[in-house]
């Protein structure tokens, strides 16, 4: 037998009609496989013959606004308010608040987002000087830190007039003794108006821990931490406004006439994108919202959804959608395709809407659903500019709630927005989570969605940087050197796809072991 000379095997490659695998639109014909979603599939690799840390992320929010990593925290009550917002902004992404509270109150968060400066604490935790020792080490075990300002009034703001630190209480026995009988009141405190560095040098050579900002009454306006200094420091990621260089903040709102009030509030709080938060985009109710923020707001970016059809995209883009949100039904705590019997397979819906909406320039959303990083890579290969998640940073420090045991693990609650639970949580107005789902008026709630807790994950401020570094490498597999690469030469069938059964989905998780741990970073 004659074998080609090896030497000529890369020339060889031109003899076949195409490149092996599937291209992406070969992949997704619904008509031979039916919808799939991120598991039903792999990306095959390509060529590395560069670092990851070379890969840009870069990725468009909406048409006008781009983001350094495609990073996006679902507007619902156990995963977005202004910390997490803070911290998705901080590290290149961006955090929607969610509306599943008064207009005042996500108004509020908004600000606090837009006023954040990098590394002051602006809503720092208070004591009064009444509070007991036993309650302040209470309050240490939940929160996980010690040092705290004490105010003359216990509240913030307040007026300044001592800190009690860890070692105040560390060996204090006597839990009815009254703070303000141990609290240091020879306090060195920075005046309001001091750039972090100023306020890093008094913090270096006073040797203490936490540096008090006041204002000309002696008012206790901000807090600086010294743990926290050389964490802030650096964020060259951030994402922010070109002329302001305040964090890029986003907020939903639903579509009923009083999420009009709510929105005039949350534009006033420096508002830079509005998300508008409904499980059927496609409704009479949306399209005459997007238009009236269109007219009303020109300079606010409007994401619209959510979709999962063609025919549903192109209502909304013409009614001025600025970006697709795309999934129905693919959310880890949502049972709509169970209940509504609506829906559609994820990776579907997003390719299918993808596709679409990139022909008038309109970037989108893959929301629901990410599980993984290679989720993340799907998603983008599929069309998604960014991804919106829910479980994924859910049981973070900065997701809302507090931290509880159960089985021996520490967890924090995550529930869906049509769950019971958050459809009972309805402001005065009765414009809460109900609206997503069209269910102000009834009677009876038909929930979509379930109540559940997630472990902890520790900081986003690790976590996101892990996402970050593993889609970097995940591009570096498939041989791109950009998530619009990815994209692009998914789009034009350079890159190329495996469609995976069963059996190969079994194959590529962890098998034949008795016990293992998984451990994703560290
Ligand atoms: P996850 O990232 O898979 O946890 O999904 C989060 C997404 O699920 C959100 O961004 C919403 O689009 C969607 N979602 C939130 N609450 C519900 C619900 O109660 N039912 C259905 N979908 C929900």
């Amino acid at each position: 037998m004659s074998f080609i000379d090896p030497a000529t095997a890369v020339q060889h490659l031109a003899s076949y009609k195409s490149k092996d695998g599937l291209s992406v639109h070969e992949l997704m014909d619904s008509t031979i496989r039916g919808g799939l979603t991120y598991n039903d599939f792999l990306v095959l690799p390509g060529k590395i013959d560069f670092p990851s840390s070379v890969v840009s992320l870069e990725s468009k929010l909406t048409k006008n606004i781009t983001l350094k990593s495609p990073f996006v925290s679902a507007p619902m009550d156990t995963v977005t308010e202004a910390d997490m917002a803070i911290h998705m902004a901080l590290l290149g992404g961006i955090g929607i608040i969610h509306h599943n509270c008064s207009a005042e109150d996500q108004a509020e968060m908004v600000k606090q987002v837009k006023k954040f400066e990098n590394g002051f604490i602006n809503d720092p935790v208070v004591l009064s000087p009444e509070t007991t020792i036993g309650e302040v080490k209470a309050l240490k075990q939940r929160l996980g830190f010690a040092g705290f300002p004490v105010t003359e009034n216990g509240k913030f703001p307040g007026k300044l007039v001592g800190i009690l630190t860890s070692r105040d209480i560390q060996f204090h026995e006597n839990l009815e003794s009254k703070v303000s009988e141990i609290m240091t009141t020879d306090l060195v405190t920075a005046k309001k108006g001091i750039t972090l560095s100023q306020a890093n040098d008094i913090l270096r050579k006073s040797k203490k821990g936490k540096l008090p900002i006041v204002d000309e009454n002696g008012q206790l306006v901000s807090l600086l931490s010294r743990t926290d200094l050389s964490k802030n420091l650096n964020f060259p990621n951030a994402s922010k406004s070109a002329d302001t260089k305040q964090l890029l903040c986003g907020a939903a709102i639903g579509t009923l006439d009083t999420d009009k009030e709510r929105l005039a509030l949350l534009v006033n709080a420096g508002l830079d994108v509005v998300v508008i938060d409904s499980s059927q985009g496609n409704s009479v109710f949306q399209i005459n919202m997007i238009k009236f923020i269109k007219e009303t707001y020109p300079s606010i970016d409007v994401i619209a959804g959510n979709v999962v059809t063609r025919e549903q995209a192109a209502e909304l883009i013409v009614a001025g959608a600025d970006a697709l949100k795309i999934g129905m039904g693919s959310g880890s705590i949502c049972i709509t395709q169970e209940v509504m019997a609506c829906g559609r397979p994820q990776g579907t819906a997003v390719y299918s809407v993808s596709q679409f909406a990139h022909q008038f320039g309109i970037p989108t959303i893959a929301d629901g659903g990410v599980q993984n990083i290679g989720h993340i890579t799907k998603a983008i290969a599929l069309g998604a500019s960014c991804v919106m998640m829910g479980s994924m940073l859910a049981g973070t420090t900065e997701s809302p709630g507090d931290y509880f045991y159960r089985d021996g693990k520490r967890l924090k609650s995550y529930r869906g927005m049509g769950s019971i639970d958050a459809m009972k949580k309805t402001d005065v107005k009765g414009n809460a989570s109900t609206s997503r789902y069209f269910s102000e008026s009834d009677a009876v709630f038909v929930a979509q969605g379930v109540s559940g807790s997630v472990v902890d994950k520790g900081s986003v401020k690790k976590y996101i940087p892990y996402l970050y570094n593993g889609l970097q490498h995940s591009c570096q597999d498939i041989g791109v050197k950009s998530a619009k690469a990815l994209a692009d030469e998914s789009k034009s069938g350079n890159i190329r796809f495996e469609f995976r059964t069963a059996s190969a989905q079994l194959e590529g998780g962890v098998h034949n072991l008795h016990s293992y741990e998984k451990r994703l970073y560290n």
